[in-house]
């Protein structure tokens, strides 16, 4: 069935459409309800329905015959590591973990938060996790011991499970003294930490608290997949919200695994035995679906790599990869491809790797900016496709669904509404902006299965959120426009999130931590273009009156802050001391002016602001400071 045909029956009749995708997987019990609304209204997908998501990613393909197929290949070249693990391998290694937790006492609903490196052990302990039934919140681990303490206190897991260490490039970065110190933190105390022990660091363990991985594997036994309903959540997966609290999105189990099946083949002509290559981190949504679940689900052999696009040892990493697996579907960022582009322009190391496995690259995460679309489509015989989408819903909102036949790609354009998603552009007033008219892009509700129900025992804030906005919509906070043939331009949030390498970030939440520095009287944290990571964070501060202090030993003070609280992800690298920042006469912040003049010239003097002279504070700040567009030109 091609694309068009697809997208009208998924629209016209999900429930029909929906019902007949859940078919392709398998149940314990089919769902009674495909579609249905729950107790505070949201919408719940295959209600009575009952699963194991670890059961559908692991044993049912062992059934199937296919247990001595690949389901994993382990890549490192940070540590010189490869490894591989088939089916059963896998299946007895999750099983064991799964047993060994159970001893911990970790049953069904429990929470489990999960803080490990790239390493088979994460993929490991997510699928014990819900082969238990139990809901694990997975941190990126570029994050601080504050931001882990803040998701321990929210999701309040029994276990946490850590490494000694991960690493960065070359370095080193003892992950278990950053556990123990966001569990001081935390308000919430779990029971125990389990602690995988990798030979480039040994991690010190404490009595009665800390259990050695490889300790409690060997004392166990395997654990049997659990049934759970449709409706039970699979994880938690906290994400940048526009305050200081993230946002812990919920996934259920029922619908995620019939989006994700879904997803694998309409989306990424993915069959089973086929090896996908998703280059991003498991504490991402796009490594939840696509390093572990989908391809696990579907049946395909999956890559873990623990490295990066360059310096691992060099912009051939990706080529080499591709190459040694007969990678078919290569998933990966547009900052990464900058990143690649930059270091070998011609790429030139592609010629010491046969890519000829390679059927077709994805790229997610930002926008794929013109530039680097161009670059890499001229640099692979292959379709290069963009795909929007987030840690909300959890699979492609609009892409280019080569599972259903390629659509002609317009540059610039993330592509066609996914079946199931119905994507509208509104203006201010909630009224349809006309074809190419920007506004806020919004998804008409039922969202489709795998999206959020909702927010981590937070519905009201899910509601305020999301769908208090645009009635009967989904908000996304993206902006953007649907042009005459139906295609989606995604321009950019249109709140406090930024993108920066691929990883969201809330300015809010930097705002916040730098307004508590006791020399500031108030600041904005805008993103600015940037060349290699899309966006990059930049703080404007005001002082408090009777303040002097140093510009510069103020801004290292307030950098090192953020990247204390929120982690060495956060990037922001320049803070500037102005008298006054742009406002309007009610006294809001002009985020948007700022970022306007840091990437353009001529810039109209907002109607509203109340000191028009603030402006040119603000471009001289920037200009003495080479940020945005003056980046190159002193
Ligand atoms: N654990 C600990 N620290 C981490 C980390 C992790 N998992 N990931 C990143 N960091 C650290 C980095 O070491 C760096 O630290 P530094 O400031 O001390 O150098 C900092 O966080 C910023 O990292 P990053 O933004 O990734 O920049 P970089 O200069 O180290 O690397 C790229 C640049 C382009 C190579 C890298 O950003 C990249 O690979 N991006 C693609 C990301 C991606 O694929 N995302 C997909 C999401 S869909
Ligand atoms: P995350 O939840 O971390 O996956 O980030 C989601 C956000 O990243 C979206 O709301 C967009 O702002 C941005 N994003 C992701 N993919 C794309 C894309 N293909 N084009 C434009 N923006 C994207």
């Amino acid at each position: 069935m091609t694309y068009r045909d697809q997208y009208r029956e998924s629209v016209a009749d999900p429930e029909g459409f929906w019902q007949r995708q859940a078919e392709a997987i398998s149940w314990y019990e089919p769902p009674k309800r495909i579609l249905s609304q729950d107790s505070s209204g949201f919408y719940r997908w295959f209600v009575g329905g009952k699963l194991n998501t670890s059961y559908l990613a692991l044993d049912y393909h062992i059934e199937q015959g296919r247990g001595d197929a690949t389901a994993l290949i382990y890549d490192s070249p940070v540590t010189g590591t490869k490894e591989q693990y088939s089916y059963s391998e896998l299946r007895d290694a999750v099983a064991r973990f799964a047993g060994a937790l159970r001893k911990l006492g970790v049953e069904k609903g429990d929470r489990v938060v999960i803080y490990l490196p790239m390493i088979p052990q994460a993929p490991i302990a997510m699928l014990a996790c819900a082969r238990l039934g139990a809901v694990h919140s997975v941190v990126f681990g570029g994050f601080s011991p504050h931001e882990l303490a803040v998701r321990i206190d929210d999701a309040k897991p029994k276990v946490v499970v850590t490494a000694s260490c991960g690493i960065e490039i070359t370095r080193i970065i003892p992950y278990k003294p950053m556990v123990d110190e966001a569990i001081e933190m935390a308000r919430h105390k779990p029971d125990y930490t389990v602690v995988y022990q990798r030979p480039q660091a040994d991690a010190l363990l404490e009595e009665g608290r800390d259990r050695d991985w490889d300790e409690i594997v060997a004392a166990a036994d395997p654990a049997g997949p659990v049934p759970v309903e449709a409706t039970d959540p699979l994880y938690i997966l906290y994400t940048s919200g526009t305050t200081g609290k993230p946002k812990g999105v919920v996934r259920d189990n029922g619908g995620h695994a019939v989006a994700m099946r879904y997803s694998m083949e309409a989306i990424y002509n993915s069959a089973p035995g086929d090896v996908f290559w998703t280059a991003s981190d498991v504490g991402w949504v796009v490594g939840h679906s696509y390093i572990v679940y989908g391809p696990l689900i579907r049946g395909c052999t999956t890559v873990l790599y623990e490295g990066k696009p360059v310096k691992t040892p060099d912009a051939g990493a990706f080529w080499r990869v591709i190459s040694e697996y007969k990678v078919k579907t290569f998933f990966t960022s547009p900052t990464a491809v900058r990143a690649v582009k930059k270091e070998d322009p011609e790429a030139r190391l592609k010629e010491f790797c046969d890519i000829s496995s390679l059927q077709a690259v994805f790229v997610a995460g930002e926008r794929l900016d013109p530039p680097t679309y161009e670059w890499l489509n001229d640099m692979l015989p292959v379709p290069v496709i963009d795909h929007w989408w987030q840690t909300e819903t959890g699979w492609a909102i609009v892409g280019n669904p080569l599972g259903l036949g390629l659509q002609q790609t317009k540059v610039g354009s993330a592509g066609v509404p996914s079946p199931g998603y119905r994507v509208r552009a509104l203006n201010e007033d909630g009224e349809p902006c006309a074809p190419g008219q920007s506004g806020n892009i919004v998804i008409e509700l039922p969202l489709p299965p795998g999206t959020l129900p909702t927010l981590w025992q937070d519905d009201e804030r899910f509601r305020q959120s999301y769908l208090a906005a645009f009635p009967g919509y989904y908000l996304t906070g993206d902006g953007g426009y649907v042009d005459e043939d139906g295609y989606v331009f995604i321009m950019g949030r249109v709140d406090d999130v930024i993108n920066v390498a691929g990883h969201r970030l809330s300015t809010g939440e930097m705002e916040e931590i730098i307004g508590a520095h006791p020399a500031v009287a108030e600041c904005a944290v805008v993103g600015l273009d940037d060349e290699l990571k899309g966006q990059m964070p930049v703080g404007f501060v005001v002082l408090k009156d009777g303040v002097d202090v140093p510009e510069a030993q103020l801004e290292q003070e307030l950098i090192a802050r953020v990247r204390k609280e929120i982690g060495a992800i956060a990037s922001l690298r320049q803070v500037a001391v102005v008298q006054k920042l742009p406002k309007t006469r009610s006294g809001k912040i002009l985020r948007r002016t700022i970022r306007t003049l840091a990437a353009e010239e001529d810039v109209p003097v907002p109607s509203t602001i109340d000191d028009p002279t603030s402006l040119d504070e603000l471009r001289a700040a920037m200009q003495k400071r080479q940020m945005g567009r003056y980046q190159q030109a002193v």
